[in-house]
């Protein structure tokens, strides 16, 4: 395989998580973020998942200690330069990843593979920031990304063949089961969940049921794992507004314009897990 350095951008959720199943993958691993501090505790939260999993006897201590070893935390773009795939996971806005793609465009080498973890976007507006549209893909990976199996890999107008066959060969090389998708907002999984979850907040915003219920029955009746409200406090609400926005930017369907308390929650900074409010309070 011709992927043996992997860059990630980015490292909240889905970066950290990336970056742990290329290096347990056993892919060298560069990752960035644009803080020291977050690069370090990028680092931390990596050598605390895989501690757990030594513990819970998942993995062996060695080949925790070697993983860590594939990884490197850095701040400095210029740093992804000899990387052979570079998969971007920052903030779902476009004007803020077409800039990187534009950086990423200019730092990285010719040959390699650039690809996206959007959610929703065009990956066809990141491909053309670049000099090599045929080598951008979508690597769209779930969350929490070590326990998820499915990677939806998303061929932009513009991507190559051998784009799309490296990709699903990285992405089967971490142990993950790809599907192959056109470049339509939303892809396969969020274009059929998220009318869904946005449904779920306007049933509780018009007070049809209270919060728990409506997670139970979705968990007792259609036999999810997760409610649905607890389901976009692990995604973010701020990530799951974004979401819905390019949906409806891109169908103009009203079903996908965001329920308004999940706008106003936004703004008061209760994005789910992540700030420890959300639906639910994680704070204790
Ligand atoms: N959360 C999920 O369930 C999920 C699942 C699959 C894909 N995604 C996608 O993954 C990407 C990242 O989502 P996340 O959930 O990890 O978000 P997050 O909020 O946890 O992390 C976002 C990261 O982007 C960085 N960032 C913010 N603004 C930036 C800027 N201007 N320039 C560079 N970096 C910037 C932040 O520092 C942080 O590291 C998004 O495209 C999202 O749609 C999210």
């Amino acid at each position: 395989m011709s992927i043996k350095r992997v860059g990630i951008v980015g490292s909240g959720i889905m970066g950290s998580g990336i970056a742990e199943v290329s290096a347990k993958a056993g892919f060298d691993v560069v990752l960035r973020s644009r803080a020291r501090a977050s690069a370090d505790s990028m680092v931390a939260g990596l050598e605390k998942s895989l501690a757990k999993q030594v513990d819970k006897g998942r993995l062996e201590a060695s080949d925790r200690d070697a993983a860590l070893g594939r990884v490197r935390a850095v701040t400095d773009l210029e740093e992804l330069a000899e990387c052979d795939l570079v998969i971007e996971s920052i903030v779902e806005d476009l004007p803020t990843k077409q800039q990187l793609f534009d950086d990423l465009d200019r730092l990285v080498g010719d040959g390699a593979l650039l690809a996206t973890n959007t959610s929703t976007l065009a990956v066809v507006e990141m491909a053309m920031r670049t000099g090599r549209p045929d080598r951008v893909c979508g690597i769209h990976f779930f969350n929490p990304a070590p326990a998820m199996p499915l990677v939806e890999i998303v061929r932009a107008i513009t991507t190559s063949d051998d784009t799309m066959a490296e990709a699903r060969e990285f992405a089967e090389a971490c142990g993950k089961s790809p599907v192959e998708v056109r470049d339509q907002a939303g892809f396969i999984v969020n274009a059929l969940l998220f009318p869904y979850l946005n449904n779920a907040v306007k049933l509780y915003e018009a007070g049809v049921a209270s919060r728990d219920d409506i997670d139970a029955a979705m968990k007792g009746g259609c036999n999810f794992p997760m409610g649905p409200l607890a389901l976009l406090d692990l995604v973010g609400l701020d990530t799951s507004v974004a979401i819905l926005e390019a949906l409806f930017a891109e169908f103009q369907d009203p079903n996908y314009a965001p329920a308004p308390l999940l706008r106003r929650m936004v703004s008061a900074e209760r994005l789910g897990r992540k700030t420890g409010q959300g639906f639910y309070d994680y704070r204790k």
